[in-house]
């Protein structure tokens, strides 16, 4: 059985960030058809088209790194109810040039946490038309988790049976969306 390789992107660059934490979590949970591996994004530049006659280093270390997954979850916390710029800066490089944007045809999921009781439930519905415009393939459904003091356990996994069941089968119904429709 082949082993899709998913980049996760996580939209905070904060130490303690608990989307993250919440990614690191996935990793334990996720099905053996895919693979989770993190992409950074604190070394990209703010976008600037003035830049693309000679891309700096970090951007193309970045791009280089997306390209060949064959799909991406996006982890991010909701900032004044829309996506965080360090995301939608990485999302906005990724997309240039149009015939080399990463994310055209890819199967896409998106997930996050905010302390809030709907935290990031907004925001990803930003996301969500963002990467529509791209040409992602988005999977439907939602996954917006509310971590409150406790959420995760001292292994770093999700404390609570029931969150941590919700978060597996998302991933698993992320696995099967991938099988289905990567890039050939
Ligand atoms: C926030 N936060 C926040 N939370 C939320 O649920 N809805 C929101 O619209 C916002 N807006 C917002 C704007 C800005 C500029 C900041 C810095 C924060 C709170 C946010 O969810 C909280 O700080 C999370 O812990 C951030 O995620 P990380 O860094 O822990 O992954």
């Amino acid at each position: 059985m082949k082993t899709y390789d998913v980049a996760v992107l996580v939209g905070s660059l904060r130490r303690e960030s608990l989307n993250r934490k919440l990614a690191m979590a996935m990793m334990q949970l996720v099905p053996p058809s895919i693979a989770l591996r993190l992409v950074a994004l604190d070394e990209l530049p703010m976008y600037n088209g003035d830049l693309e006659a000679d891309r700096p280093e970090p951007v193309n270390r970045f791009t280089a790194s997306c390209a060949p997954a064959d799909a991406f979850l996006l982890v991010m916390p909701e900032h004044n109810r829309s996506l965080p710029a360090v995301l939608k800066n990485a999302i906005d490089w990724g997309s240039k040039p149009a015939e080399r944007n990463v994310w055209r045809d890819k199967p896409v999921a998106i997930g996050g946490t905010s302390p809030g009781a709907i935290g990031t439930a907004v925001g990803q519905q930003h996301l969500r038309q963002v990467m529509g415009i791209l040409g992602a393939h988005v999977m439907g459904g939602e996954a917006y988790l509310s971590a409150k003091p406790g959420f995760f356990a001292d292994d770093g996994g999700i404390a609570d049976e029931g969150t941590r069941a919700f978060v597996s089968a998302y991933l698993q119904r992320f696995a099967d969306f991938t099988a289905r429709l990567a890039p050939r």
